[in-house]
């Protein structure tokens, strides 16, 4: 029910709204005095604001504001101001060597980017998306190389390719001395022997002796006297725990048998010099550069 005549509080000493539910009045607390200045003030400033701002809709479009500002103009800009620096750090990247690249810290951070954006979208099937291979692609991040680790290197493989079309592209094909019957499988069989010794493992000490001979004659032209393998045939390091292929007695024996030749295609006809050396600069900064 509602009263007529203001009533205070004996309790609190606060007056009433006058308002009543079953015996229980509620009492007009005033709003705290910083409170309302606060309100009065946003009062104040979103009245500025719709001056100085856009702010309502209008039939046709919206009120502009008296500053003109317009936050679409400010993005374009942006991106306008980033293009230029983009370009000026492609001119850059262009013109720079690779070690100046790596020298300088800004060109590096970009090429680096843009090297791993061009490696997600061109690379990444083959070498996985950390570079960290599969089984007959090497993996790029560590310090195992075929080819060579040197950023020189890494950018002449990547623009020749291996075993590819293009005329000087990196080549040496092993022989299938299995299939090709240039050695007999107990040969084979022993030879295996001699790569599981050459690697660590435990091997049968009388068919590694037998076979020593056949390895100075047959695989050390590529691989090496004691088997470190030799960059200029792309021939694979047999006395590490890496393998391209995998290190069990059967991987091995199927190398020797088929000769595998991996291929990688040619980027130089199909990528532009300067994301040959953006990549470069990316696969040697993986963790495995020389
Ligand atoms: C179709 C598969 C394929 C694609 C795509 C590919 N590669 Fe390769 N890459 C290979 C194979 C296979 C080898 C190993 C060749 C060999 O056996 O010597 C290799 C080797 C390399 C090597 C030499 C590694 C070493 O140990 O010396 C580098 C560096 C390399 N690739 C970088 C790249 C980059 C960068 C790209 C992308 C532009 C790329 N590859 C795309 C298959 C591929
Ligand atoms: C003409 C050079 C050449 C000769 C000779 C050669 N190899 Fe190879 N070998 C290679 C190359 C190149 C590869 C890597 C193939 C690839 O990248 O696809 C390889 C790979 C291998 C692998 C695989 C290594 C891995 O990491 O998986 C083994 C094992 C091997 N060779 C053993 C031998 C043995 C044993 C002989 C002698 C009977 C021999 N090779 C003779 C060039 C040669």
């Amino acid at each position: 029910m509602m009263a007529t005549r203001k009533e205070v509080d004996a309790t609190s000493g606060t007056e009433t709204t006058g308002h009543e539910w079953d015996g229980i009045k509620e009492l007009n607390t005033p709003l705290p005095r910083w409170w309302l200045w606060v309100f009065y003030a946003t009062v104040v400033w979103s009245i500025g604001y719709w001056v100085l701002y856009p702010a309502w809709p209008t039939l046709t479009g919206y009120t502009q504001g008296v500053l003109n500002q317009s936050q679409r103009d400010d993005v374009a800009k942006a991106v306008l101001a980033m293009k230029s620096q983009r370009e000026e750090q492609g001119r850059l990247l262009a013109t720079a060597t690779l070690a100046q690249i790596e020298a300088d810290p800004n060109l590096f951070q970009f090429a680096r980017e843009a090297g791993k954006s061009a490696f997600g979208d061109n690379c990444a099937t083959c070498h996985g998306s950390g570079g960290q291979g599969f089984k007959g692609y090497p993996n790029l991040n560590d310090d195992v190389w075929l080819w060579g680790g040197k950023l020189e290197d890494i950018k002449r493989t990547i623009t020749v390719g291996v075993r590819s079309t293009q005329t000087d592209t990196r080549l040496s094909l092993m022989p299938a001395f299995g299939r090709d019957k240039l050695l007999e499988p107990a040969q084979i069989n022993d030879m295996v022997e001699y790569v599981v010794s050459l690697s660590g493992g435990k091997a049968d000490a009388q068919a590694v002796a037998r076979v020593t001979t056949l390895y100075a004659e047959q695989c050390a032209s590529c691989h090496g006297v004691g088997g470190k393998g030799l960059r200029e045939f792309g021939a694979p390091n047999l006395t590490d725990k890496e393998w391209l292929y995998g290190g069990t007695r059967e991987e091995i024996n199927a190398q020797i048998v088929v000769g595998r030749a991996g291929v990688m295609p040619t980027w130089g006809s199909r990528l532009d010099p300067i994301t040959i050396d953006a990549l470069a600069v990316y696969v040697h900064s993986l963790g495995g550069g020389e």
